[in-house]
């Protein structure tokens, strides 16, 4: 076996000697033969001012029915007194008001090569990334009249829309309201590396082209990539009009805003194993969603390159428009525009097309307690049992890799974990539930490989043979999950190992997949898939095969019931049915920075169950680093504390009496959330709605917002909070909105006012987070040692008016549990306070549910400046007006048990 320097770092660590990941495990795009290319061929053609691709006028067909254009662009080559013409076919379609999208391929006549290779280009991304129920509304396109053609240019309109394309060189320019939005190929660099043979290339390629690395791997680590079909990359440009801030294109290790990559390398889409990874960096990670957003103020562009191949993006901010360069190394073009008001508007777009990110279990919004690992039945139950005793809620244990007979998954240690059922049940009492680790590299010559390959489901190599490499379990062969047949066999391992208990489930790690002895810690990119495709083309993909493969194993054995899945590697599309996290990251003050653009990210590209590692994975944080990862964490919708099988224990329960005492306050905080942090997911179910939502979600048109991220809000309940990232701080600065904010802990009025930067004080204790005037919020106060314990438990309604004594809010309430919400079994109150009256109005209602009856046990109103209250209030419901004292503490008013159900329509007038 090759020992690569992947393999070395990653041995070191399996035997705790934790290093650094080393930037030169990845590629540099000048080591990239297709990132070089292409950047080189940009730089190219823009001096050269030449155009190799133009429109073919006499192919275009607009088919009406479809309302589809289609035809080809036609790719000349001049080369060696040689004049050389390739088809490329097109399509191009407008639909669902708002979407304009438009596909490249490249015919080949042949399907199958040598050793069962795919000779086509991989086109089905979309059976990956939609969301299956997606039906496009097709638009009624006009062709413009009275001159459907004029010479040059082809112009049509639906809707808001105008689209040209022209021809000379090949152009679409999107108008949108007649204002120009979006150009694709402004600056000419679309380049499609048509199929040929090593023997003809020299005559094949234009005098921009540098042929550099086009059939051989110059890179240490992937020497041995056959490169069987040569160049076959595809890129484009895409100018933003009059946008200067670009956002998304998740995973990175940076600002939410993106940055000008002029002078550095690429963002680079391609998922790979990238532990104790490099901060503020345009680096690849683990996962992959090819969605960038462009903001400004009343317009927002969406662009969507649908492509799963491994790709860098260069970003340019110009004067007033930025530009975006996409390489992917193989594929077709494929890429949907979304241009809308609003930047959630354009997710909310996004999310319709991909998939709505998935309502989850409530007890999943809950606290995670992990760790790499728990090590025997008794540990577990000790670990759930000190959490109660110091009275410290959660809802998740995790049991990481070492619970596995010698790493063999889908079989238990059968010394420490001799009755996996009892366990579970004794779990299962208070409501908890158990995650355990199974990975899709799996060790050869057990009971589960052989029936793998056995069945042929294997990932093969360059050679149609089975694939070995190295991970945890030392040699291993990868499941195929793009094949339906691997996935059925996936649903029986998974089916046999959760069999009876209903609180055992699944986190898929390393699906990258990390390969330890492979190139940039991943796959070759020469390995073969389901139907013959190169890894190369799917690579980005497999993770989401994986965790799909595990979602559906559940939902088939057990239809009604949400499973909950944790993955590492994710594409467009995975929020469907996954939550992630964003990998090994490291205990310092950094890292928790980070954490926060990071997460936000996420959720603007439509993957918003995630969160980082708290209070760091790799090291020993000190106490205070983990007082502040804690006050944040809470907020991140995936809420999980993970360490590494090298670090000193750190369970909250351990801590020293001050430490602990500050870390259960803030769970519990969290808890007592959790009524409003599950409409936020719900709003982030039905309408794509960031859960973590960055402040120029919210406030698109303010300017100072562009580039704050580290503050933001939770969904669009209102409210705003800033963590503390750093050491030794006493106060920080925030920048609030205009409006009244009141302090979320006692309602004291923190601003009211314009816009502004003020300084907050911010002592070890205090999470600075504020409720923003115009909202209600909902709480469930008590404390319970898990989420399905607080099921009956009363509401707390909070009250935060503007200045002009107006708040509204809502509440969404289901089982937390199965899929009965979709069949209707479910609450939505909104709540509404008026000048000085209060209003609780049911939207949706199915009078069989239990939570109809919880009783709300207390209304608070924060004083907002303009308000007075009298010393009573009147309530009216059905019918009946009762009197009921109000009390009034230093910056609120208190409403005590008015005798109300949320299930009910009610009126408070104060
Ligand atoms: C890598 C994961 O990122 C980490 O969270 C996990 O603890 C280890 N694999 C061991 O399974």
């Amino acid at each position: 076996m090759k020992l690569s320097l992947s393999t070395l770092l990653r041995w070191l660590l399996s035997f705790g000697i934790a290093l650094a990941f080393q930037d030169d495990l990845l590629k540099k795009c000048s080591q990239s033969g297709f990132c070089h290319r292409n950047r080189q061929y940009a730089k190219n053609i823009q001096e050269s001012r030449n155009s190799h691709y133009s429109l073919d006028q006499g192919s275009l067909e607009f088919d009406t029915n479809n309302h589809t254009i289609q035809g080809f662009i036609i790719k000349s080559i001049k080369a060696n007194q040689k004049d050389i013409k390739i088809p490329l076919p097109f399509t191009l379609d407008l639909f669902d008001g708002d979407k304009v999208r438009f596909r490249l391929d490249e015919h080949r006549s042949i399907k199958l090569g040598k050793a069962g290779i795919n000779l086509q280009r991989y086109n089905e991304t979309e059976h990956w990334a939609f969301d299956p129920d997606y039906i496009p509304i097709r638009q009624e396109v006009i062709a413009k009249s009275p001159t459907f053609w004029n010479k040059k240019d082809f112009t049509f309109t639906a809707d808001r829309f105008t689209v040209t394309l022209s021809s000379q060189d090949f152009q679409i320019n999107v108008k949108y309201d007649s204002a120009d939005v979006l150009t694709v190929n402004s600056d000419n660099m679309l380049n499609f590396e048509h199929y040929r043979t090593l023997e003809e290339n020299f005559e094949n390629i234009n005098e921009e082209e540098e042929p550099f690395n086009m059939f051989k791997d110059s890179f240490a680590d992937s020497k041995s990539d056959s490169i069987p079909l040569g160049p076959e990359s595809v890129a484009l440009d895409f100018k933003f009009h009059g946008i200067s801030n670009l956002y998304g294109i998740a995973e990175h290790a940076d600002s939410l805003r993106l940055r000008d990559t002029s002078n550095i390398d690429p963002y680079r889409l391609y998922n790979v194993d990238v532990f104790q990874y490099k901060l503020n960096s345009t680096l690849p990670m683990y996962g992959s969603i090819p969605f960038v957003v462009g903001i400004k103020e009343s317009l927002s562009i969406g662009l969507f390159w649908m492509n799963p191949s491994d790709t860098w993006i260069d970003i340019q901010y110009g004067h007033s428009d930025s530009s975006t360069h996409w390489m992917s190394e193989s594929g077709i073009i494929d890429f949907i525009v979304i241009v809308q008001e609003t930047p959630k508007l354009v997710t909310e777009s996004y999310v319709n097309i991909t998939g709505k990110p998935m309502l989850p279990l409530l007890s999943s919004v809950g606290y995670h307690q992990c760790r790499w690992n728990y090590n025997d039945e008794k540990d577990v139950l000790t670990v759930d049992s000190l959490m109660d005793k110091w009275q410290i809620p959660y809802d998740f244990l995790w049991l990481d890799l070492e619970y596995t007979d010698q790493k063999q998954y889908f079989t238990w240690k059968p010394d420490a974990f001799p009755n996996p059922t009892r366990m579970l049940s004794k779990l299962a009492f208070l409501g908890r539930n158990l995650v355990t680790l199974i990975d899709p590299h799996i060790k050869s010559n057990y009971h589960i490989s052989e029936a793998i390959i056995a069945a042929k489901v294997y990932v093969r190599n360059a050679l149609n043979k089975p694939f070995f490499g190295q991970c945890w379990p030392g040699e291993s062969i990868w499941i195929d999950t793009f094949n339906p047949l691997a996935s059925k066999l996936w649903s029986k391992f998974v089916q046999t190992f959760i069999s009876t208990p209903s609180n055992l489930y699944i986190w898929n790690d390393m699906n990258e997949p990390s390969i330890f002895d492979g190139p940039e810690t991943t796959a070759p990119k020469d390995l073969l898939h389901y139907n013959g495709f190169e890894e190369r083309s799917v690579h980005n993909l497999y993770g989401l095969t994986v965790h799909q493969a595990t979602y559906d194993s559940f939902v088939d054995m057990n239809p009604n019931k949400r499973p909950f899945v944790l993955t590492r590697s994710f594409f467009s599309g995975s929020q469907r049915t996954a939550a992630t996290w964003t990998g090994d990251n490291v205990a310092n003050w950094e890292y928790l920075q980070l954490s926060i653009p990071m997460v936000l990210s996420h959720n603007i590209v439509g993957m918003p169950a995630t969160g980082a590692d708290i209070a760091g994975f790799f090291g020993n944080p000190d106490d205070e680093l983990l007082i502040r990862w804690y006050q944040a964490g809470i907020w991140y919708p995936f809420f999980r504390a993970h360490a590494h099988i090298d670090t000193r224990r750190r369970e909250p329960f351990l801590l020293n009496e001050r430490t602990r005492s500050v870390v259960t306050e803030f769970i519990r905080l969290r808890y007592q959330l959790l009524p409003t942090l599950y409409t936020a997911f719900h709003d982030s179910h039905s309408r794509g709605i960031p859960i973590m939502n960055p402040m120029i979600y919210e406030h698109p048109n303010v300017a100072n917002f562009y580039d704050i991220d580290d503050q933001f809000y939770l969904g669009e309940q209102g409210i705003l909070v800033k963590p503390v990232t750093s050491a030794n701080t006493k106060s920080i600065p925030i920048t609030f909105p205009s409006g009244v904010f009141y302090d979320l802990q006692n309602l004291e009025i923190a601003h009211f006012g314009t816009l502004e930067t003020k300084t907050v004080s911010a002592p070890l204790e205090k999470l600075p987070a504020y409720i923003a005037g115009g909202h209600i919020i909902t709480r469930k106060d008590q404390y319970r040692r898990s989420s399905r314990l607080m099921q009956n438990d009363p509401y707390t309604l909070v009250i935060a008016p503007t200045a002009y004594g107006t708040a509204k809010g809502r509440l969404y309430v289901d089982d937390g549990e199965t899929f009965a919400y979709k069949q209707g079994k479910l609450l939505e109150v909104e709540l509404e306070y008026n000048k000085n009256v209060i209003y609780g109005t049911v939207l949706h209602k199915d009078t069989s549910s239990f939570f109809n009856d919880i009783s709300i046990e207390k209304i608070v109103i924060a004083h907002h400046p303009d308000g007075k209250v009298a010393e009573t209030c009147t309530l009216e419901l059905d019918d009946i007006r009762t009197n009921i004292e109000v009390i009034h503490e230093d910056h609120s008013h208190v409403i005590k048990n008015p005798g109300i159900q949320i299930g009910q329509d009610w009126k408070i007038i104060l």
